[in-house]
């Protein structure tokens, strides 16, 4: 059998409670202030893809329409399970591939993957149809963890990579390739504290940059950079 990839984790299907209980309470607070920060106008229409158990629901402001998608049915009860259990009217939950998404050019105001880019096998392409479904203009912003350029740190969390995904993600995504292979015109990078883990990326969807390129060249030189961990 051929190696795991981290989509491929059980950790999404049979343990949704768990996920909950584990990452939950720990995801939501980096969540709720990210998403309270864009000020996200009335009648915005959202995308979330890979959703999950819709750790980041509450953030949400009521006044927005809300579609969050994932591939893993059981992270997707729990969601529905929260959608009630609140009365929410603005979420509407779907079993989806994010590397096939299934909605129109320019349906988003907003699409935002959460912990996401390092779980799907795909990100480049995951990207490509985030940007396709959001508007022009519209926002893209991704929180993930992303190996750190600093060489010790950066070669360890490397080294674990085969040892995270049988848990569920990669631990090799490095940021400046993937800014540099997915076109992101970025707006602001951060981090929500010193020693935090996790970035915060914020882009302005440019749809220009994105048609005028062959997607075939674009993927090829992208993935092989981001494999071999190169600076493109
Ligand atoms: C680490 S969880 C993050 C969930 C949620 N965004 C959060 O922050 O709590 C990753 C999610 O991505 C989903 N996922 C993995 N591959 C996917 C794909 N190809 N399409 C859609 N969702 C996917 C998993 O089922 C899982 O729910």
């Amino acid at each position: 059998m051929g190696e795991i990839e981290a989509h491929e984790s059980k950790l999404y299907s049979d343990f949704a409670p768990l996920y909950d209980k584990i990452f939950g309470k720990i995801y939501y607070a980096r969540l709720k202030q990210v998403i309270e920060d864009l000020g996200i106008a009335p009648g915005a229409k959202v995308l979330e893809v890979g959703a999950g158990t819709g750790t980041s629901f509450p953030a949400y402001p009521p006044h927005c329409e809300v579609i969050g998608i994932d591939l893993a049915p059981d992270m997707l009860s729990r969601a529905r399970e929260k959608i009630q259990e609140n009365g929410w009217t603005h979420f509407t939950v779907m079993e989806m591939d994010a590397l096939h998404l299934d909605f129109p050019e320019d349906s988003f105001d907003y699409v935002m993957a959460f912990h996401v880019v390092t779980v799907v096998p795909d990100p480049i392409r995951m990207m490509q149809e985030v940007k396709r479904v959001c508007r022009p203009g519209g926002r893209i912003v991704i929180v993930n963890h992303f190996t750190t350029d600093f060489p010790v740190f950066g070669t360890l969390t490397e080294a674990l990579d085969p040892v995270t995904r049988h848990l569920g993600w990669r631990t090799n995504l490095r940021l400046r390739p993937f800014i540099a292979a997915t076109e992101l015109q970025v707006e602001t990078v951060y981090k929500l504290s010193k020693l935090s883990l996790y970035t915060v990326l914020v882009g302005r969807n440019q749809k220009d940059r994105y048609r005028g390129i062959g997607s075939t060249n674009l993927e090829s030189h992208s993935i092989r950079a981001m494999r071999n961990g190169e600076e493109s």
